[in-house]
């Protein structure tokens, strides 16, 4: 059995699923709390709730006596790791939960899998850990200069997999994810936010000029990169991202216009200090030892996005943007 943590997230729902469709019996945990409208962490849930491999519990990572009860109950193989205090703006304001979670709660699932012999864990890390480097970031990049709480959060979860390794032997992968987006993506993120501002005439609030790039990668590919990592072992750090150039917010707002029939309304805000200027990853560790590639391009990947998002136009009129 395969423990997911974060199932009732973005990521962590779609990786569900798949593993589900194939056959894999999956524990997924979540503590369900409300970093965005929890309507929108329901409807992931229910998608999933017709597998009899499926089983959810509300455990949180932060809550040792729940995850062991968690690790003697089932028969754990490997841990799928993604919950997480997630948003690089909302941890500046918010350090301690996110530190506590990010780092602690990794602490708490590695000592878990050491008492209880379970060998391998696949962890979510994030393109923000190489702020200030040179493009396409690389794994070789030594990263340390973070320049958010959640960043730093996210390097110590690395550390503290890379010392488990060292010391107990375990298998950790660790995936450096490059902006991710897709049907049921989150709302404080940009292409989410931005189809329901455009759509519902809401004001988008944009940071800087709009000229800042992502290297946005579309969830499905996300998805089969990280589980082609179950068949792996030892430590590894890879990038998944889409890897062909980086893509401008404007032009992200654009491509949603046009195909929404629709003009966005604009307030400028100052560049956060905390965000990045730009990402691309540089895919060829991924490709070398997963054999993935990426198969969907932004264009496409709004086309599905947008298309999800009126499909389900009722539950995401509803769901309240931070
Ligand atoms: N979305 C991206 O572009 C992106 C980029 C880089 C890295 N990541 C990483 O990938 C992972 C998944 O991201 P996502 O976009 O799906 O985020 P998400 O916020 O949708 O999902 C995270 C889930 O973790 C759960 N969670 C938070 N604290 C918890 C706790 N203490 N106990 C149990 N569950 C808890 C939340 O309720 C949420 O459902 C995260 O680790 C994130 O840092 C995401």
């Amino acid at each position: 059995m395969i423990l997911l943590t974060g199932t009732a997230g973005f990521i962590a729902s779609h990786i569900a699923s798949k593993l589900l469709k194939n056959g894999k019996s999956v524990i997924g945990i979540d503590n369900l709390n409300n970093s965005c409208d929890v309507i929108l962490k329901k409807y992931r849930l229910d998608q999933l709730s017709n597998y009899s491999n499926f089983i959810f519990a509300k455990v949180d990572i932060n809550n040792r006596p729940s995850l062991k009860k968690l690790f003697e109950q089932y028969n754990i193989e490997s841990v799928i790791h993604l919950a997480a205090m997630t948003g690089v703006r909302h941890s500046v304001d918010n350090p301690h939960v996110y530190l506590e979670t990010n780092i602690k709660g990794t602490l708490n699932l590695l000592e878990m899998m050491k008492e209880h012999l379970v060998k391998k864990m696949l962890l979510a890390s994030s393109s923000s850990l190489y702020a200030g480097h040179k493009m396409p970031f690389n794994e070789q990049l030594a990263v340390n200069k973070q320049i958010s709480p959640y960043a730093v959060s996210k390097k110590s979860a690395e550390g503290l997999c890379h010392c488990y390794c060292h010391l107990h032997g375990l298998d950790v992968i660790i995936y450096r994810y490059f902006t991710v987006y897709g049907p049921a993506g989150r709302p404080d993120m940009s292409i989410y936010r931005f189809i329901k501002c455009i759509d519902e005439g809401l004001e988008i609030e944009l940071f800087g000029d709009g000229e800042q790039t992502r290297d946005f990668t579309y969830v499905d590919d996300i998805v089969n990169g990280t589980i082609e990592g179950l068949k792996l072992s030892g430590h590894h750090i890879i990038n998944l991202g889409s890897g062909s150039k980086p893509t401008s917010i404007n032009t992200v707002i654009k491509e949603i216009e046009k195909l929404l029939g629709k003009k966005a309304n604009i307030k400028r805000n100052d560049f956060q200090k905390s965000d990045v200027l730009a990402t691309w990853a540089s895919i060829s560790k991924a490709n070398e030892l997963l054999n993935w590639r990426p198969t969907i391009g932004i264009t496409e990947g709004i086309h599905r996005t947008i298309d999800w998002y009126l499909k389900n136009k009722q539950m995401n009129q509803k769901i309240a943007l931070k």
